[in-house]
């Protein structure tokens, strides 16, 4: 245990946000005033294994020392220009990341909803000067269940009715299909389509893992038709399920790349459209932008992070570490676990409700240490930083399986 950071317990930071902080979060009673790799610590100094990773925006832990290293060294050189000038930090972080993904342009945002809105945007106009669909035409389909984002646009096309209700009217020009459901993909795509934007594996849905094939069908059906296929890998991407995309399972490249969460290291929020020259080409001065997206400090952070993933070291600990992570939940399976589904070390387990909600589970996690967020009523997610330990996930099992005995 560490010296405390506030002199405030954390039932007073808890009561003291009530009436002063959005009430649109309903998070579990911790409050976090330290974290360092797998660990994070709260005001009182009791340590908990973080089995979220901030939603996968910590895939390299908590303060990974080179990115903390390639951040306090940009800090101290230049943070911001806006894109009204360039700095020198962009250039090489497009090039890397182009490269690790293997696509020719990228267009740096903030946050992912942000890389999800200018990914449509970009199809769209796409559809107009290249595809030649009529003016205001274009429809971009998508899949039941998704989760893209919050902006107005985003939930226009959720199927989530918490998300959607109260916020309409909605943005119009989108069409809802099963997610894996090749058939009805086929039966919504016509000469107006401008993309299909999909998540390879839907993570807020409770990490839905499509069929075998049906990525190989999107990236076939969408290029028989004529239209783009936007790969939403801003959750599954970056290390997660084993590979740097998770597109990468069925050797696909889609036209378009949604990426954010862990491409800011945890530190900044950084999130990129990367796409074929064809596509983000499109794009002239002033039709699109952002005030900090690209800035020196997001690119520099951004940087470090390819060269974590170049190593293969993240991909390699996801897929090893994996095994252990479904070994352990197979066995759990019939004792309080009703099924779950895992990719890397990611993983949706659906508990038996007469254990509990997913929500009882977390706060029963927490008592013993152990940070998780439930999603959809009896769905835990487990998605913990790829540089946990063996033992630091046998001891997060041993948790989960104590809270349901
Ligand atoms: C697949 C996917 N896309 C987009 C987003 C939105 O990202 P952000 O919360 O950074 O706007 C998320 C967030 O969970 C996501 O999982």
């Amino acid at each position: 245990m560490t010296a405390p950071v506030t002199t405030r317990s954390s039932a007073d930071l808890i009561r003291a946000e009530e009436p002063v902080l959005a009430h649109n979060y309903h998070p579990l009673p911790v409050v976090v005033a330290r974290a360092e790799g797998t660990w994070v610590e709260d005001v009182e100094g009791r340590r908990y294994l973080d089995m979220l990773a901030g939603y996968s925006a910590l895939n390299f832990g908590h303060r990974h020392p080179a990115l903390i290293e390639a951040a306090h060294h940009q800090l101290d050189r230049l943070t911001l220009t806006s894109r009204a000038f360039h700095n020198d930090k962009l250039a090489e972080f497009a090039e890397r990341l182009a490269s690790l993904t293997g696509l020719d342009m990228v267009l740096p945002m903030n946050t992912g909803a942000e890389a999800v809105e200018s990914g449509i945007k970009v199809a769209r106009k796409w559809a107009y000067e290249v595809k030649g669909v009529p003016a205001d035409q274009a429809t971009i389909v998508v899949a039941a269940e998704n989760f893209h984002g919050r902006t107005t646009t985003i939930v226009s096309f959720s199927t989530d009715e918490t998300a959607r209700q109260g916020f309409g009217p909605f943005t119009p020009g989108f069409r809802i299909v099963p997610y894996n459901d090749l058939a009805a993909l086929e039966a919504a795509v016509d000469e107006t389509t401008a993309a299909v934007l999909l998540e390879p594996i839907q993570g807020e849905a409770g990490v839905v893992i499509p069929d075998e094939g049906y990525l190989t069908g999107v990236r076939e059906l969408t290029r028989r038709k004529g239209c783009l296929f936007i790969a939403d890998e801003i959750q599954s991407g970056l290390g997660r399920t084993g590979r740097t995309l998770a597109v990468e399972h069925e050797a696909v490249v889609p036209d378009v790349l949604l990426l954010g969460k862990a491409l800011g290291g945890g530190i900044v929020p950084v999130s990129a459209v990367v796409a074929r020259r064809d596509v983000l080409g499109v794009l002239r001065p002033g039709e699109h932008g952002s005030t900090f997206g690209g800035n020196p400090l997001a690119a520099a952070v951004g940087t470090a992070v390819v060269d974590l993933l170049e190593t293969g070291e993240f991909q390699r600990r996801a897929t090893e570490l994996g095994v252990a992570l479904r070994g352990g939940l197979s066995a759990l399976v019939g004792k309080g676990v009703l099924g779950f589904r895992a990719r890397g070390l990611w993983a949706g387990v659906d508990i038996d409700p007469t254990f509990g909600t997913g929500r009882e589970i977390g706060e029963r996690l927490l008592r013993e240490g152990v940070l998780v967020k439930d999603t959809h009523g009896s769905t835990i997610r487990l998605a913990p930083p790829l540089t946990i330990t063996t033992d630091e996930l046998t001891e997060a099992l041993g948790a989960l399986e104590k809270v349901l005995a």
